[in-house]
């Protein structure tokens, strides 16, 4: 599954997504820039957020009660797109997704 990062100089790092993982996961494994992660995906740090892009935001099933509250204490401004990347599991129907990285994740 291809996953497309954007990172905040706007390069676009296009990865072959292990599905099953996380979106953290995935761009950890391959040293994604700028997606922090501290808390190794349990869902209490909030420095994994990005931005899901327009197009693909309605193929996401919203955020739980957990996730939405977190997205309230994210570094950068909270958009209507913003997900915090290790509550989102890679599968095929998620084939091209586009996120872009956050400018801060402190
Ligand atoms: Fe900590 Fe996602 S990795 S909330």
């Amino acid at each position: 599954t291809v996953i497309h990062y954007i990172l905040r100089d706007g390069t676009d790092r296009a990865v072959d997504a292990k599905d099953g993982a996380s979106l953290m996961e995935n761009a950890i494994m391959n040293n994604v820039r700028g997606i922090e992660a501290e808390c190794g995906g349990c869902c209490s740090c909030a420095t994994c957020h990005v931005y899901v892009d327009e197009k693909f935001a309605a193929l996401l099933p919203a955020p739980d009660e957990m996730e939405n509250e977190l997205l309230d204490g994210v570094a950068a401004e909270r958009k209507p797109t913003s997900r915090l990347s290790c509550q989102i599991s890679v599968g095929p129907e998620l084939d091209g997704l586009i996120v872009h990285i956050p400018e801060a994740q402190y």
